[in-house]
């Protein structure tokens, strides 16, 4: 085990649930960034993300706070927190606080996930996480795929790893042979670190095909440093969600989600066992990635081998454009 160099308050999304482990009427107590918290959905289905500390005298609302419509009520004196963490009601007094607010994280939901910004300077949200069924702009949506949730999720808590680890993935070519089992090396296609959203597209077979004859691959989108979502081609449809959120200064949650396409026309509520058994291999492959992670020393410099070069340093310094400058750290040396 290595505690990682690199900076834990990253900014950007962050998956911190799956949508349906937040009930309606439901408060669900997390930690994440060294910081304690809680979800709650109302009754009209809105998720909030909150610090955890009432702002009256600090009960730990995960202990009892209770949704009531579009509020959350406190255990300790009643008094009514609104969805932007402001106080709405003193029960025993005329007027709330006005002045007092409960710090609260953007939040996003989609691909059957709940994601919040994450940012150490508090700046709004200035890129988007893509939504892994809907947004890879070929006209697919949930509709045609199974869902995932209690079927086909992979849930990892404090583990010792990074969300680049993950992210470095998608320019280590050398890896699929030997954690994956692979024929072939991939071939990339795109590696376009641009902007905060990236995007890499690879060939690659597991089967044992002639080189010049792989006809199939995957697409990658990653959403920042804690989100990537994958789309397979020329196989068996699947979609994935891949997502690393820090909980502390050495430790990070791993939430991984499989997807496998709709055969035309069946309207089932659960996936048949051949998607199934698709999705298992699909998360034991990402099982033996873990495996690597959770055990890794973070190399910086790392010994690049000469093809490995321009892709890692692309990726590393696409990835340093997310942690604060304050804590800027060893993860730029390592491009220069
Ligand atoms: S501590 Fe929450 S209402 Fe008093
Ligand atoms: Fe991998």
């Amino acid at each position: 085990m290595a505690k990682t160099p690199l900076p834990m308050k990253p900014t950007g999304w962050f998956q911190v649930a799956w949508s349906a482990e937040i009930g309606a009427g439901e408060v669900v107590r997390m930690k994440y960034f060294g910081t304690e918290m809680i979800a709650w959905r109302s009754t009209s289905g809105q998720v909030t993300v909150m610090d955890a500390y009432c702002e009256h005298l600090g009960a730990h609302l995960g202990y009892g706070g209770t949704v009531d419509g579009e509020i959350l009520r406190c255990p300790f004196h009643g008094w009514e927190w609104n969805m932007q963490g402001r106080n709405v009601c003193i029960p025993y007094e005329k007027q709330p606080n006005k002045g007092r607010r409960i710090r609260t994280y953007p939040v996003t939901e989609h691909s059957e996930s709940v994601f919040i910004w994450h940012d150490v300077d508090r700046r709004a949200p200035y890129f988007d996480v893509t939504d892994a069924l809907s947004g890879f702009d070929d006209g697919h949506s949930g509709a045609d795929y199974y869902p995932a949730y209690g079927y086909s999720t992979l849930f990892e808590t404090g583990l010792e790893i990074h969300p680049q680890y993950v992210m470095e993935n998608g320019v280590d070519f050398a890896h699929f042979k030997y954690v994956h089992n692979t024929p072939l090396i991939p071939e990339f296609t795109r590696h376009d670190f641009d902007q905060p959203v990236s995007y890499v597209d690879f060939t690659i077979a597991f089967d044992d095909v002639p080189a010049d004859e792989v006809n199939s691959g995957v697409q990658a989108i990653n959403s920042g440093v804690g989100v990537a979502a994958t789309k397979s081609w020329g196989m068996i449809d699947n979609r994935t969600l891949t997502a690393v959120t820090p909980i502390d200064e050495s430790t990070s949650d791993v939430r991984f989600t499989v997807w496998i396409g709709r055969h035309p026309g069946d309207g089932c509520a659960e996936p048949p066992p051949r998607a199934r058994k698709h999705a298992q291999g699909v998360i034991e492959q990402f099982q033996n990635d873990i495996h690597i992670w959770k055990h890794q020393r973070y190399s910086d410099p790392p010994a690049l081998s000469r093809s490995e070069f321009e892709g890692f340093t692309a990726l590393r310094k696409w990835a340093n454009q997310f942690y604060p400058a304050d804590v800027e750290s060893k993860a730029a040396t390592a491009v220069r």
